[in-house]
């Protein structure tokens, strides 16, 4: 049997009696931890932790030791909103809107959802597999411990499903949880040019019925916004999937609120994404629901558009999770180290609020909370071992910085 033990560690933090609620207002400002702490690993399984002073020696016997001094140990984070898995990025675009234009410019000029959706179709399973593969072991490296992947440029059947079967086939290979996502609606394809009826249709019938019957996909998304879906595509969705194995989520707000939100909440969305702009309807929906907001900082930075009111959210007791939205087009990072730093300067969180988003919260956006988010007794999941630091703010404080020493498990 493996033994390990972390002694005289600065901060052991995020450490929970499980099992707990979403964390939000004043509670996501609360962020239990050990100061001076040690922390015992048997196969990879938490046995015990507490502070220096409470550790009796002889429970070291036989245990590898290894001194923590002036490092933290935090869960994994735990990325709730990933589109991962695609097969260039595009970086033209990047220079397309230094020169001022768009994301919708963009789009209109052949960029965007749409040209991504070519390059994959043009890649074989195999090689997005390989190049996906390498993308998500960086991903872990950095400090990831769940992830959750969209589909969303293959639009075609054929495609979609290629991705898909790319998330499983990570699945197998890597040793944390990937959760799927189907998002077929992310942008009218190419061939449904101006039929968008057409393609719900084919979507509600053949396409989420196919993905069903394999068992690809843990969630179904849908993009609602002006220009690609309706409040009543979120609702065609919500129905055609009641019942079934898939639940709902929503890129809802993010250039405009008209009623993405509400619809989201009325067919039961498990989370809504986005949300950089929000409406007081919006607000009251989510108050009074069980759906979990999904904040995504990197893409706001990233377009330049408004960043979510978390603020606000919170004042007015709705949970969040915090995410990076990782994608070629509005958000080309995948560093949770980055996203907690936008979080707290853009965002005002606290240092403690934006991290319980990013793991207890991240980890109920996933549907993971019982096993995954926070360190208690029997926790088998991953763990962040930092770089020398003097406190826990100095993490989000010194932005850009590489944090991560060693991932443990
Ligand atoms: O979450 N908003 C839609 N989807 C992605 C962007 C996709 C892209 O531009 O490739 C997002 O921001
Ligand atoms: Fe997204």
């Amino acid at each position: 049997m493996a033994k390990k033990a972390f002694l005289n560690i600065r901060g052991l933090m995020q450490v929970r009696e499980m099992p707990i609620q979403p964390l939000k207002g004043h509670d996501l400002s609360v962020l239990p931890s050990i100061a001076n702490a040690f922390l015992l690993l048997q196969d990879n399984e938490v046995v015990n932790f507490g502070s220096m002073q409470q550790l009796d020696e002889r429970e070291l016997n036989g245990y590898d030791l290894h001194d923590a001094s002036e490092r933290f140990i935090f869960p994994a984070f735990c990325d709730a909103h990933t589109h991962a898995v695609f097969a260039q990025y595009r970086e033209a675009e990047f220079v397309d809107k230094l020169n001022g234009l768009s994301y919708q410019e963009i789009a209109a000029k052949g960029g965007g959802i749409l040209s991504s959706a070519r390059k994959v179709q043009e890649t074989s399973e195999e090689g997005l597999f390989l190049q996906s593969m390498e993308t998500v072991k960086h991903i872990i490296a950095g400090g990831t411990g769940s992830l959750e992947i969209k589909s969303g440029y293959g639009l075609t059947l054929e495609n979609e499903l290629k991705m898909l079967r790319v998330i499983r086939r990570i699945k197998k290979q890597v040793d944390i949880p990937i959760k799927a996502t189907f998002l077929a609606a992310h942008a009218v394809p190419a061939q449904f040019q101006g039929q968008k009826e057409l393609f719900m249709e084919a979507l509600l019938n053949e396409w989420i019925p196919k993905v069903l019957e394999e068992k690809l996909a843990d969630y179904i998304d849908v993009f609602c916004e002006t220009g690609y879906f309706d409040v009543n595509d979120i609702a065609q969705i919500g129905k055609a999937i009641r019942g079934s194995a898939l639940q709902l989520k929503a890129h809802v707000n993010q250039f405009s609120a008209f009623g993405g939100v509400q619809e989201a909440v009325r067919q039961e969305a498990v989370t809504v994404d986005h949300l950089e702009v929000m409406n007081e309807e919006d607000f009251e929906a989510l108050a009074s629901s069980k759906t979990l907001a999904t904040l995504l900082p990197a893409c706001s930075f990233y377009l330049g558009i408004p960043f979510a009111p978390a603020r606000k959210l919170c004042q007015r007791g709705v949970p969040f999770a915090i995410a990076s939205d990782f994608n070629p087009g509005s958000s080309p990072t995948h560093n949770l180290f980055l996203v907690w730093s936008l979080a707290c300067l853009n965002m005002k969180l606290t240092p403690e609020e934006a991290f319980n988003a990013m793991t207890v919260n991240g980890a109920f956006a996933m549907g993971i909370n019982a096993s995954h988010g926070a360190i208690f007794r029997g926790y088998k999941g991953k763990f962040i071992l930092t770089n020398k630091a003097p406190s826990f703010a100095y993490f989000p404080y010194a932005f850009g910085t590489n944090h991560v020493y060693q991932i443990l498990n």
